[in-house]
């Protein structure tokens, strides 16, 4: 591949220049961060929204994996030294991501935020899978399955949703509201901090490159349903 480094282990990592450990903490901050703050405010409270039975035992794995997340980066974070507080939403001034603060109140929103939500995450996390610091690839790696799952159960719900007298005109509204907080999710384009984990082969893909691809996949997924994105200009971020 290139010539850059790779690093195996976390002792190799202690080793490493500052300004790479810097920004491999950075990363892992804000996965632990917004995993447990995303469970918190919408995973498990859907667990009380779901319709049936069956969609409640769907959710409960969701939660269970969302949490976990939040676990495996806390886990790795604290092994790199970070502080436990700057990695528990209460606890740090690190505000979570833009999404985080739509209040959801009801079901159906919840599948439409699992369904666009969740695949901002993907192309964030398939972007760590080629990662330089191992531990963080291999974090990805064992994330990557799950996230692609929370993603087709909102697709799969929605879909149902959809199907139901008025369903369209419903979820047509909650994405209306709901992905035009999405695309900032990638980052401002552009950005120093990108730049340097591009340096640094920690990511592959430019904030501008993974909205771009993000906003595709989006598209191809809501036009499945013969439903439409809003428009979102591409310049403002
Ligand atoms: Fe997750
Ligand atoms: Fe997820």
């Amino acid at each position: 591949m290139s010539d850059i480094k790779q690093i195996e282990t976390l002792e190799q990592w202690r080793d490493e220049p500052e300004e790479f450990k810097h920004a491999c903490r950075k990363i892992v901050i804000s996965h632990a961060i917004n995993e447990l703050y995303g469970s918190k405010v919408y995973d498990e409270p859907a667990i009380a929204l779901a319709p049936n039975p069956y969609a409640k035992w769907q959710v409960c794995r969701v939660v269970m994996e969302e949490y976990g997340h939040h676990c495996r980066f806390f886990d790795l974070g604290r092994d790199m030294g970070i502080e436990e507080g700057h990695m528990l939403p209460d606890q740090t001034k690190k505000s979570p991501l833009s999404i985080m603060g739509y209040k959801m109140t009801t079901w159906e929103q919840f599948c439409v935020i699992k369904m666009l939500g969740d695949l901002a995450e993907i192309v964030q996390v398939e972007d760590l899978i080629q990662c330089s610091f191992h531990p963080l690839r291999n974090l990805a790696r064992m994330t990557m399955p799950e996230e692609y799952f929370h993603a087709e159960f909102g697709e799969k719900f929605t879909t149902d949703i959809c199907k139901r007298e008025g369903g369209m005109e419903l979820i047509q509204g909650h994405i209306n509201a709901i992905f035009p907080l999405l695309p900032s999710f990638f980052g401002r384009s552009h950005s120093r901090n990108n730049e340097i984990y591009r340096k640094w082969g920690i990511k592959k893909c430019s904030n501008e490159e993974m909205r771009a691809n993000y906003l595709e996949r989006a598209n191809v997924v809501v036009t499945k349903l013969g439903l439409t994105l809003p428009e979102v200009d591409l310049n403002a971020f």
